[in-house]
């Protein structure tokens, strides 16, 4: 029989220390993917996880709706006339608006050794922009998003199946403009095309059994490819 600790998964989760974490200090991990894919239970299963080794975390989300620019973008997500108002040029400027206001603190954080894990950022913003608006095309969106700072790594979560139709049977599906099946496939795509043209993503393809745990998936599947990505 072979000794217990060679099984991949019981390495994973059981035998790290403090130390193996210290190559993520001053670090800034993006996590992406399409709609209710479990990118905020992720950043908080992350955040616990790295607090515990005693790294300083900030995590962060975009858009941050509480925000004043993140209120207009809140009205504009939820509401149908308002999104058609509101061109989607426009809409993308708001995005990345809203994502330089918090580059001060962002910054101020990682020269200070902390981690910073943001919920979506530019991947996003490319990925929704060109699933929605026939106006937009890569060279323009691509252009807007250089005027922002890169992160270190993007963590990009995908469906077991290449598939996001699973993802519409979770609660409250469908609030917002870009719930449909039909942008989220679109969505995927741009992000797997996103992936293809930049060396800082990692993808995560995760598996179909809902009943494993955030936590497990994080310390089996996604840890071990972070500590190794750096
Ligand atoms: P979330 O708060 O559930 O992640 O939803 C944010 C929505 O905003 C989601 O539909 C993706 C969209 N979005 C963009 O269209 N462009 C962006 O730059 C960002 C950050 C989000």
């Amino acid at each position: 029989m072979k000794p217990i600790t060679t099984h991949p998964l019981i390495r994973y989760n059981n035998f790290r220390k403090d130390e193996d974490f210290h190559k993520l200090r001053g670090k800034w991990i993006v996590v992406e993917g399409p709609d209710r894919i479990g990118k905020t239970t992720l950043i908080s299963v992350m955040t616990q996880t790295l607090s515990k080794a005693n790294l300083k975390v900030l995590s962060n989300g975009f858009p941050r709706r509480e925000t004043y620019v993140g209120e207009i973008i809140d009205k504009t997500l939820k509401s149908k006339n308002d999104y058609k108002i509101i061109s989607g040029k426009a809409q993308t400027m708001l995005f990345l608006a809203d994502m330089m206001d918090a580059m001060n603190s962002i910054k101020n954080f990682l020269k200070n050794d902390g981690v910073v894990l943001s919920d979506r950022y530019t991947m996003s913003t490319y990925a929704y922009a060109l699933a929605q608006y026939d106006d937009i095309d890569e060279e323009w969106i691509k252009d807007a998003i250089s005027l922002l700072p890169k992160p270190d790594l993007y963590i990009l979560l995908t469906p077991y199946s290449n598939s996001v139709k699973y993802l519409t049977r979770r609660d409250f599906y469908g609030q917002e403009n870009t719930e449909t099946v039909e942008i989220q496939e679109k969505v995927l795509k741009n992000m797997l095309r996103f992936k293809e043209n930049n060396d800082k993503v990692i993808n995560i393809k995760l598996q179909d059994k809902e009943y494993i745990s955030p936590e497990f998936t994080f310390n089996s599947f996604i840890l071990p490819s972070v500590l190794d990505y750096f």
